[in-house]
């Protein structure tokens, strides 16, 4: 039988985040998105408002979705597959995970032989349809069946595939990447209080720099070194601060603190 519903697995911040996201691009009737959660009233709150469907348990959401979405913790995976393992079909339904260090092979290892899997790691800005997000097919989803969900994901923000050798770096990179903006942004305020401007007016300012930096990458395609070269003239005031950011390895900082992140996230995975 083909299904064309989608379903999500736990309502909190990233499944509700997922459905907003899908519900509000269109593409999917709200008649065919279940969302479901142990705590109903969860998934009742969140399908009233955005008019999709409740299902009672799982045998409803597989019953109704090829797509199936597992937004739970990570701590959570292991019952939660137990719970619906004998009701996932691999000619039907298509696995995506959401939870973070947990393997496709982790799925595959539980589900049936053949059973098709998707790994995500996805960053907060989901939650506003500006995430990151990198993707990981299983062997069994074919190029068709990973373009389909990349086209579903993209409501989410933007996704690039990565090997699933990769996925540590991407948590090391976007997916704690957030944080490092936030830091960034927490200091060029500070910054500006230091140097003479009211808190409300530096913090207006310093989060419009980085949106407009980033939007110029984005939509220009230049490499940040050119745009860099660009606003730093000879002697002047941005060569100055460059300068000091150099001498103090901001730039090695970073890119310790991504490889930082990255072993973390192994380590993790192997707890
Ligand atoms: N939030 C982020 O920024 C972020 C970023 C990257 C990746 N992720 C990944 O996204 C996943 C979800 O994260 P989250 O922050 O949205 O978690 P969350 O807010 O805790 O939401 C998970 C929901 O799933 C419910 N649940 C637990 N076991 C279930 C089961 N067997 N069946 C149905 N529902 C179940 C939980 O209920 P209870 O509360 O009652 O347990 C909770 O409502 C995680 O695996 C995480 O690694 C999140």
């Amino acid at each position: 039988m083909a299904l064309f519903g989608i379903g999500i697995i736990g309502c909190g911040a990233m499944g509700t985040a997922l459905a907003r996201g899908i519900a509000a691009s269109g593409a999917i009737s709200p008649a065919d998105l279940w969302i479901y959660d142990l705590d109903k009233q969860k998934a009742d709150a969140a399908a009233g408002e955005m008019g999709l469907q409740t299902a009672a348990g799982p045998e409803e959401l597989f019953g109704q979705c090829r797509y199936i979405f597992v937004a739970v913790k990570p701590q959570d995976v292991a019952a939660a597959v137990d719970s619906w393992k004998d009701l996932y079909r691999p000619g039907v339904h298509l696995l995506i995970s959401l939870a973070a260090g947990v393997t496709i092979k982790f799925y595959e290892e539980r589900l049936p032989a053949g059973s098709k899997v998707i790994r995500l790691m996805p960053n907060t800005p989901c939650l506003i349809g500006e995430g990151a997000v990198a993707m990981s097919a299983g062997s069994a989803v074919s190029p068709e069946e990973a373009a389909a969900a990349g086209q579903l994901l993209s409501h989410l923000g933007l996704t690039v595939p990565v090997p699933e050798s990769l996925m540590d770096a991407v948590t090391g990179l976007s997916g704690s990447g957030p944080a490092y903006v936030y830091l960034f942004v927490e200091a060029l305020i500070d910054a500006g209080v230091t140097a003479g401007l009211n808190r409300e007016i530096a913090a207006k300012l310093a989060v419009q720099t980085v949106l407009g930096a980033a939007r110029m990458l984005q939509e220009s395609g230049r490499h940040p070194a050119e745009l860099r070269n660009e606003v730093t003239s000879p002697a002047g005031t941005t060569a100055a601060a460059l300068a000091v950011l150099e001498k103090g390895s901001f730039r090695g900082d970073l890119i310790a603190a991504v490889m930082a992140a990255t072993e973390r996230a192994g380590e993790l995975k192997r707890e």
